[in-house]
């Protein structure tokens, strides 16, 4: 989604606001702009497209500065154009970013244009920059003129503001949407991504919600919702520099699939030492928290959504607590029943996904013990408003289509089925058995992605299909699920994942030659009803492609081709399966000559509804 940056400095800020933006093209867009300020007044630049496009355009200006604000719009109102790119302009003197969405912009624009403001774009953002023009025609200063405007603001925004007359101060305000201030010497930074900014420095202060804050060269001042001061603490960047960079890979979801042995090792670190060990990793109170748990609602978007279905089937098998799971989007909107001693778990990558987000924010019911965000940034909304935390150490994620995140969430829902399972009475023995298992997890991993160069050759089947189906039984039905979610992403072809003992009620009348179909078979209890659904396809003319345990004696044949996995204990086997179809998706994709990194209308962080 849109990405903000700005900087303050005694330089040209101009490579400092284009780099960051490189650096949040990751979280997809579709136009690009900047304004920098310097003693002749503001240049703003915007174009249509890659952050490459503008860079050019800037240079071609010669536009500089000392003090800068940019953005990568992700369209909401208004389609992807320059003119709706922002920075917004009110006048020549005034520039303004923004992320998020204003609710009550049409008011707003309705009773500026009667007052004589002309609009130039069709976006919500442009009536925040026309009321700070009109509310700086009274006298007050930037700062002053920013606190009057947010109150009359709803939805949810981030913003940047520059002004003209006061070149030594960059503005800042988070409200509903992520903004983080970067530390530098003599100079300082605004973004809504710490990754944007860490070229630069490693010292970042996470503005609360609400927050407004004044920045100049050598401070910061910070006000709350309330006007009044804070002080917010400093912190530092716990990783480096080469965390967000792909190195010897051609792309980010490529090293992201790649990372994942070393990116659960870390999770599971220190963790999982042994079955007492296991609740501490989810906070002070988890201990009287999980005591009260009788019951688990799970709730998150897209691929989180697919990690939370993996868990119901673990917290209801292993543990014997029921659970269920449902999309952010619809639970937000729908009166539900809480049960006495729900647990109510997030699961999300960001942590900054809208709907999840007012999903937390609205469970209010007496019948909730405890709200847990099981999260990959430490630093975010989700994270800072939910009482318990497994935080998962995937790492920078950068490509959209969401992969170490994944495996990572699902390894942290397993120690959370086993720390709620030992408060139920499930014995240490048990529990130290998957535990074994989990340990095993890096290495297995890699075993399965060894398959690399096999998965490749086999990915020229898909090239020019159009539809795939996929499927899986049992807890790998959630895996089948992201497997098909992965392709569509990246690949753009139409895929759907099925419980397999669902393909008589319908899907199987699409099998045909032209209809390849990708199964998951470990050897788990459901293989052989497995191995029926796939001669029911086979019977069909319909290709099949199956992940199969070495030893469930799925057999090559004429229209079955057979990849075997390591063997892998039962419990675990949904984390090492995922690994195989992330690598399909990404070599499809590659011959398809996709954008693998940024597909097509698709942002990393869905930070609007
Ligand atoms: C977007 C991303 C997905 C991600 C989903 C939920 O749609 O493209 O990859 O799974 O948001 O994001 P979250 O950060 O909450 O896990």
């Amino acid at each position: 989604m849109c990405g903000i940056v700005g900087a303050i400095a005694q330089r040209n800020v101009g490579n400092i606001l284009i780099t960051g933006l490189k650096r949040l093209e990751y979280r997809g867009y579709d136009s690009a702009g900047v304004a920098l300020l310097n003693d002749k007044g503001i240049t703003r630049v915007r174009r249509q497209g890659k952050v490459a496009g503008l860079e050019d355009a800037v240079t071609e200006v010669s536009a500089a500065g000392f003090i800068g604000v940019a953005h990568t719009r992700w369209a909401t109102h208004g389609k992807p154009s320059e003119a709706n790119a922002h920075p917004h302009m009110s006048g020549s003197d005034l520039a303004l970013v923004h992320n998020g969405i204003i609710e009550n912009f049409q008011e707003l624009k309705d009773e500026l244009q009667s007052q004589g403001y002309e609009f130039t774009s069709q976006t919500d953002t442009e009536v925040i920059v026309h009321l700070l023009h009109q509310v700086l025609e009274t006298g007050v200063d930037l700062f002053g003129a920013v606190q009057q405007v947010v109150k009359k603001l709803d939805g949810a925004y981030a913003l940047g503001v520059i002004h003209k007359s006061e070149p030594d101060k960059l503005i800042a305000v988070r409200s509903g949407s992520p903004l983080v201030i970067g530390l530098g010497i003599d100079e300082n930074y605004i973004a809504s991504d710490q990754l944007a900014l860490l070229p630069v420095t490693n010292r970042f202060i996470f503005l609360e919600e609400g927050d407004q804050a004044e920045i100049s060269i050598d401070g910061v001042r910070i006000v709350d919702a309330d006007g009044d001061s804070v002080v917010r603490e400093a912190h530092e960047f716990d990783g480096t520099h080469e965390d967000a960079e792909k190195g010897e890979y051609r792309h980010y979801m490529q090293k992201e699939i790649f990372e994942q042995p070393a990116a659960i090792q870390k999770t599971l670190e220190d963790r999982i030492d042994s079955p007492a060990d296991l609740i501490k990793a989810f906070g002070e109170k988890a201990p009287a928290i999980f005591d009260q748990v009788k019951t688990v609602q799970i709730v998150a978007c897209g691929t989180s959504y697919h990690a939370g279905m993996v868990a119901r089937y673990w917290l209801e098998d292993i543990a014997g607590i029921p659970c269920q799971v449902e999309v952010a989007s619809e639970f937000r909107y729908r009166k539900h029943v809480v049960p006495e001693g729900t647990l109510f778990v997030t699961i999300s990558q960001s942590g900054e996904t809208a709907d999840t987000l007012a999903a937390l924010r609205d469970t209010q019911s007496p019948n909730y013990v405890g709200r847990l965000a099981i999260c990959n940034v430490d630093s975010s909304s989700l994270v800072r408003e939910s009482e318990l935390v497994f935080l998962t150490k995937a790492g920078p994620e950068i490509g959209v289509a969401s992969t170490k995140a994944f495996t990572t969430q699902l390894a942290g829902l397993l120690m959370m089925v086993l720390a709620l399972g030992r408060q139920k009475g499930l014995a240490d023995s048990e529990i130290e058995k998957v535990l074994a298992e989990m340990r095993q997890l890096p290495n297995l991993i890699e075993q399965a992605a060894s398959l690399d160069k096999p998965i490749e050759k086999l990915s020229e089947h898909f090239v020019e299909k159009h539809h795939a189906l996929f499927l899986g039984r049992g807890v790998q039905f959630p895996v089948a699920l992201e497997g098909a979610l992965k392709l569509k992403e990246i690949s753009y072809i139409h895929a759907e994942a099925y419980a397999a003992g669902e393909l008589k009620h319908g899907p199987l009348a699409l099998v045909d030659s032209d209809m390849p179909v990708v199964s998951v078979a470990p050897n788990d209890e459901l293989l052989e009803k497995l191995k029926s659904n796939l001669q029911e396809v086979r019977a069909r003319g319909g290709e099949l492609y199956v992940f199969a345990d070495k030893n469930a004696h799925v057999k090559e044949g004429e229209g079955i081709h057979v990849l075997n996995m390591p063997a892998v204990p039962e419990t675990i086997a949904p984390i090492v399966y995922t690994v195989p179809l992330q690598l399909l998706s990404y070599h499809v994709a590659v011959l398809r000559g996709t954008d693998v990194d940024q597909p097509r209308n698709l942002a990393k962080s869905v930070t609007v509804e």
